[in-house]
Formats: C-alpha cells, structure tokens, sequence
C-alpha cells in the first residue's frame, strides 16, 4: 500500500466516524447485523475464552464487544490505520491493547497470538491484483499460533471499482500454497466468504 492509499483509508474513516459516530456506518457497514455475521463466522474458526487475538483492522474493537456477549473473555490486541476510530476503541476498551497502523509497521517480536482475525480490512480497492492481501494474509499466519481467520467480498458477486474483492478458490489456494490447513466459508452472505487457516 502506498502512502496516498494510506491516507485515502485514515481520510474516509475520518469522515465517516465525523458523520456517523460511533456506529457500524462509520467502518462502512450497512449494518450491526451484518457486521455481527462476519464476527459469529470469524469465531466459529474455534475461539475460546482466555485466547489471545490479534484483531487486524479492528475498527471500533466491536469483536472485543461482542466476543464478551457470548462470554468469551480475550486478551485483546487490535490494529488499524485510523487514528480517529483507534480513539474510539482506547475509549470503550481501556483494558485493550490498540495500535495504530498496519500489520507492517510493527515488528511483534517474540509476540504471537493464539488467532489472528480480520473483517473487512481487505475490502479497499488498492488496484494491486490483491498483492497486499497476500502479503497480509502471510504475515497474519506467522503472528498465529493456532490460525487465522479472515473475510473478504465475494469477486464472483461484486465487482466494483472502489472495492476490493476477490475469487474465493483463487485465495483458498493461495492460503493452501502456505502449508496451511484450510477452510473456506461462503454460505452467510452473498458478497462474502472467509477461509480459516489452521497452523498445521
Ligand atoms: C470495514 S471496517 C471493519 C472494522 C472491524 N473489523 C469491524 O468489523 O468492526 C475496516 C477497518 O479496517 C481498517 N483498515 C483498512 N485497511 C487496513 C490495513 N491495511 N491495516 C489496518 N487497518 C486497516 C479501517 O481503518 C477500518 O477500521
């Protein structure tokens, strides 16, 4: 990603959260519903009370709250470029950790995490034939220890010129390309899917 992308991402969540608040329009959901979907898929990877999680693109930390609904208490870690809505999430979940930027402007030395999730951060249109998807997925898999679980829209549904999407066997094999065990969910919306990727 480059730097004028970056700032097209921090700039249109400034405004959205200027707009909406603090709401799931303001991360470019339609709604809590269709957030909260994509939360119930990335959790059924095998999610338990006590895990540790990197959250990559962790908006408002909304899986942090909804994890807590199902009484799944998590040692919490969530990134994301937007300083404005990182504010937000400091602000609702002193007991988190936040960072601000994306997975490679951190070194995470000697860290990992039981899983690695992301929902809806591989959504901005970067024109690269997904090569920064690629490379984040790679870098999610070796933060793991026991796997990943991601979503991106659906490139056989939705193709437009502001968003990124993707075909799903295209990435499956991609993620299997990384020695990973792998699972691909496209049943629980129509322009999405999700693959788990299990340490092997
Ligand atoms: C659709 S929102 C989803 C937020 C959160 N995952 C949720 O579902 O509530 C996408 C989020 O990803 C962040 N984002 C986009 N690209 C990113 C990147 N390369 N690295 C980190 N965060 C990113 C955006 O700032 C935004 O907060």
């Amino acid at each position: 990603m480059n730097e004028k992308q970056r700032k097209r991402i921090i700039d249109k969540h400034r405004d959205s959260f200027t707009r909406h608040g603090y709401h799931p329009c303001a991360l470019y959901w339609s709604g809590k519903d269709i957030q909260d979907i994509r939360f119930q898929v990335s959790a059924d990877i095998g999610i338990q009370d006590g895990d540790s999680i990197l959250d990559v693109g962790c908006g408002f930390g909304d899986f942090k709250c909804w994890a807590e609904k199902k009484e799944l208490t998590l040692d919490y870690t969530g990134i994301d470029l937007s300083p404005d809505l990182l504010a937000e999430a400091e602000k609702r979940h002193p007991d988190a950790k936040f960072l601000e930027g994306d997975l490679f402007d951190m070194t995470f030395e000697n860290e990992n995490f039981d899983w690695v999730i992301l929902s809806g951060a591989l959504n901005e249109q970067l024109n690269d034939k997904s090569a920064y998807a690629k490379r984040v997925i790679q870098r999610m898999y070796r933060l793991c220890r026991k796997g990943v679980a991601f979503n991106m829209l659906d490139g056989r549904y939705l193709q437009a010129h502001d968003l990124h999407s993707q075909n799903p066997e295209y990435m499956l094999r991609y993620c299997q390309d990384l020695q990973a065990k792998c699972e691909l969910h496209d049943d629980y919306l129509k322009n999405d899917f999700s693959i788990y990727m299990y340490r092997a």
